[in-house]
């Protein structure tokens, strides 16, 4: 029997920043390993420091020793981070500090009132002004909100913001989005946090974290997965990946596309499920409807599924794709204009996409509006396309996944 080959990736992004943003509120010294190497959590890991949080970093590993959090001397660059910004707001309100927070130029144009109203429901002092998010130290009252924005984001604030109110505070979502905040709440500190269904009920308390080890990231093992279905003869063998079931949206969609990924090996660690997922060629795919709670299982995904169904036979319909225009760049833009561009027969109809396989596409100059998971989709779609790709902006890959190359190097040897 052939083996497969065998890679392991830096941890999971989302993760990352919540453990940063826990352990520095936690009491004593937590030790975080395998940190997601990109620029975000480097982001994160500034702006914590910036409020008094002492992290000391070893490679992908860290210690941190905090419990109390102090205003900043300057503002909080959030870089490109979204995930940076809005949690901060919700974790530096709950602090009782103030800060501003701001980012480049495409964080300044995501929208922000998502967090802004609701953390000032439970009483934040909190403004959005030029682009700018503003906390003036608040005494937050806890209360009943409703989360209607498809958003786990929104939602990873509001808990953070809630840790510390005078009084509880009753979080309902109308949409079921990843839920790693409030598993490493409930796993650290179980008396915390309350999870029934939709509702989560946060009692405010003091943490105290020690260890967490970030499981890898399914989100950069997505583009080579991807490579390893569309590539005859791949044999892949991802170790110890985070395999959360609102983030396999992918996996599910690909299996039911035809493709042979199996997770064996599967485990828990630290509340959160992992898994070694193995990736063999199985022939093209077969183009699926991709529906919406799909979509929110594999939101980061959706630019490298439509390569893989941009090359897979049949039509590929994709549901729900609003927040997708309001990611890193617009992304239904920057899918449906380049694959266009590249030969692909796609339509944009009523929050639809539509998108008509063929057995090759046409490499051409490909826009990433500066967002890495668009460069990396179309870098992938490169080596099953004719002619010569350039790519106008490969550096933005940095972000979350500084080291894609040389891994794409290591399972195309
Ligand atoms: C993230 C949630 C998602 C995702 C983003 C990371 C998180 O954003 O797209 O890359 O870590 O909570 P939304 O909350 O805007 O859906």
């Amino acid at each position: 029997m052939n083996s497969p080959k065998i890679l392991r990736l830096s941890g999971d992004k989302s993760i990352s920043h919540r453990a940063l943003m826990l352990a520095s509120i936690s009491y004593g010294d937590n030790r975080i390993t395998n940190l997601c190497n990109g620029a975000d959590v480097q982001s994160t890991i500034d702006c914590l420091t910036a409020c008094g949080a002492s992290i000391n970093k070893n490679g992908n590993s860290c210690n941190i020793t905090s419990g109390i959090l102090s205003n900043p001397t300057t503002p909080l660059n959030c870089g490109n981070s979204g995930t940076t910004m809005r949690l901060l707001a919700g974790l530096i309100a709950g602090q009782k500090i103030s800060a501003v927070l701001y980012g480049d130029s495409s964080l300044s144009k995501r929208p922000m009132d998502r967090v802004i109203k609701p953390l000032k429901k439970i009483g934040a002092d909190i403004k959005y002004i030029d682009n700018k998010i503003i906390i003036n130290k608040s005494e937050l009252i806890g209360g009943e909100i409703l989360n209607s924005t498809s958003s786990a984001q929104v939602k990873s604030s509001i808990i953070l913001a809630a840790l510390n109110a005078n009084a509880t505070t009753n979080l309902t979502e109308t949409y079921q989005t990843r839920d790693h905040t409030e598993k490493m709440i409930s796993y650290h500190s179980s008396k915390s946090i309350m999870l029934e269904d939709n509702r989560i009920t946060i009692k405010p308390s003091k943490l105290h974290i020690e260890n967490i080890e970030i499981p890898g990231d399914l989100s950069k093992a997505s583009f080579l997965i991807a490579y390893a279905c569309l590539k005859p003869g791949s044999d892949i063998l991802f170790e110890n990946i985070l395999i959360n079931p609102r983030r396999i949206g992918f996996i599910n969609t690909l299996n039911k596309m035809g493709a042979r990924i199996s997770i064996e090996n599967k485990k828990s660690k630290y509340g959160e499920k992992v898994g070694s997922i193995r990736v063999k060629y199985n022939g093209r795919l077969k183009n699926i409807r991709v529906d919406e709670q799909a979509v929110r299982d594999m939101i980061d995904e959706i630019p490298i599924l439509s390569i893989v169904a941009a090359l897979s036979k049949g039509v590929m319909t994709i549901s729900g794709i609003s927040e997708l225009k309001l990611k890193e760049s617009n992304r239904v833009l920057g899918i449906a204009s380049n694959l266009r561009s590249m030969g692909c027969d796609i339509k944009e109809v009523n929050e639809e996409l539509s998108i008509k396989g063929q057995s090759y596409l046409y490499n051409t100059n490909i826009k990433t509006y500066s967002d890495h998971r668009i460069a990396m989709a179309f870098h992938i779609a490169s080596f099953f396309s004719k002619h010569t790709m350039i790519i106008d902006d490969l550096e933005c890959i940095k972000i979350s996944f500084p080291d894609f190359f040389n891994k794409l190097d290591e399972i195309m040897l």
